[in-house]
């Protein structure tokens, strides 16, 4: 069989070297992966984007399965296009990744089915946007509705800080359409979990839970990034709220979707918070999380194709999905200076035999060798026993890559350890 996986992060890297697992597939290519992708599978210089030209390739290429990570081309319809031309895929149809592309959309649907979520209003008009944030209570959150790189939410601690929000993204357009429009929304307390789950619009199945790490730096200081470390499973996430958000966000979103007739197959990442008044949704994504992708494969036990053509074909009910009774930690190795700017084509010394597995996001090939080229260069991933030793082990492997400027946080899963010791 002949796959094919259109991203080129870190969470692509893991998924292919997942399914290379299946003896069933002969090819794998990557559309358009990376200079570290490039040790698993062909990598093809598409960009995830361009519709027209995964279709072209895929048909080209007798293509008999396709894989779609990223959001940007869920939303625009790259599930719709392939289906189009007879390629199962892994991934939702346009009209059901709305849950992601649209905040308004997502919040809605929550409000209509009463899914436990943040109080909010939805603004098109600046200026009532802004009258709004001058007498509502702070901190208050500002969402872009749409897609906007992870960077679309400001928690505003202050009213300045919340006008400001306001004002960069439907004056500035500084998300152009995506900010257009706004949610904006109580702040909520509490830890958060990142659930990611199976779906085949009958049947959720939950994989094993994550916590990200999204600020850049140790302490949960300085700025937000796309997420500099993952640990799963998550302390906080107990058996008896699994049950609970089971009961009142998952099986009701799976139910939400069909009965807005846009079943939901693939990949659904509830991003939640645990409040004092319960489990609420932060945010939905329409697809694997990145990194918690990175933490939670790993561990899982069942083959991940099966998982994925069982889900294509809803028959997800039929196939029993295991995780391994063990813990994860991805340590990400970043360029200095990202979020903001950063350098380029640092030269990469990998272990000859790593210790666990390194997932490569921002790394090209220059004269067969490794570079760096992206912000969120790597991610070191340890299974083990227990938690404090999946944390050492992700730290010895991010401390035997070597690269200039390298920079990661020091204090992945410190929190998940506290948390352990209270729950
Ligand atoms: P996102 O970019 O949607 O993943 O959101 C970034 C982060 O903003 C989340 O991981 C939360 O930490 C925070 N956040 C989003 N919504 C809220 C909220 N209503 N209350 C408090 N924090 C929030
Ligand atoms: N790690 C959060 C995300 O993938 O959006």
């Amino acid at each position: 069989m002949k796959v094919m996986v259109i991203g080129g992060g870190g969470r692509e890297h893991a998924v292919i070297r997942k399914l290379k697992e299946n003896p069933e597939i002969t090819e794998i290519f990557a559309l358009p992966g990376n200079g570290g992708i490039a040790a698993d599978a062909a990598c093809v210089p598409i960009g995830a984007k361009d519709i027209a030209s995964i279709v072209s390739f895929a048909e080209d290429n007798g293509i008999d399965y396709a894989v779609v990570t990223p959001d940007d081309p869920l939303v625009l319809g790259c599930v719709d296009a392939l289906e189009e031309i007879g390629v199962p895929c892994f991934g939702p149809r346009s009209e059901a990744a709305q849950i992601e592309g649209s905040k308004v959309f997502a919040k809605n649907l929550m409000k209509q089915y009463g899914i436990p979520t943040a109080r909010y209003e939805v603004f098109t008009d600046p200026e009532a946007a802004l009258a709004y944030v001058r007498s509502c209570p702070i901190p208050i959150v500002v969402k872009a509705d749409g897609l906007a790189l992870g960077k679309g939410v400001v928690v505003a601690r202050s009213r300045e800080e919340a006008e400001q929000a306001v004002r960069e993204s439907m004056e500035n357009h500084k998300f152009g359409k995506s900010g257009e429009r706004l949610v904006i929304e109580e702040f909520l307390e509490g830890p958060e979990v990142s659930v990611l789950a199976f779906t085949d619009g009958k049947t959720i199945v939950p994989m094993v839970s994550s916590m990200d790490h999204k600020c850049a730096w140790d302490g949960d200081k300085g700025p937000n990034t796309g997420g500099m470390g993952t640990v799963a499973p998550n302390p906080y996430y107990t058996r008896a709220l699994a049950k609970r958000c089971m009961k009142e966000i998952f099986l009701p979103t799976v139910a939400a979707m069909n009965a807005e007739g846009r079943p939901f197959k693939g990949c659904l990442y509830f991003g939640l918070m645990l409040t004092k008044d319960g489990p609420k949704v932060i945010e939905y994504n329409c697809r694997f999380g990145d990194p918690e992708t990175q933490v939670v494969l790993p561990l899982l036990e069942t083959d991940l194709f099966t998982v994925m053509r069982a889900v294509t074909e809803e028959r997800l009910a039929e196939v029993e999905v295991k995780f391994k009774n063990a813990s994860a930690c991805c340590v990400i190795l970043a360029s200095k200076g990202y979020p903001g700017s950063y350098e380029k084509g640092y030269p990469i010394e990998l272990p000859a035999d790593p210790a666990g597995q390194i997932f490569v996001a921002g790394a090209a090939r220059k004269d067969g060798k490794l570079v760096t080229s992206g912000g969120r260069v790597l991610g070191c991933t340890a299974v083990a026993d227990s938690l404090p030793r999946a944390i050492e082990a992700a730290y010895a492997l991010a401390d035997s890559v070597k690269f200039e400027n390298a920079f990661c946080r020091r204090d992945i899963g410190r929190r998940a350890l506290q948390a352990k010791a209270e729950v």
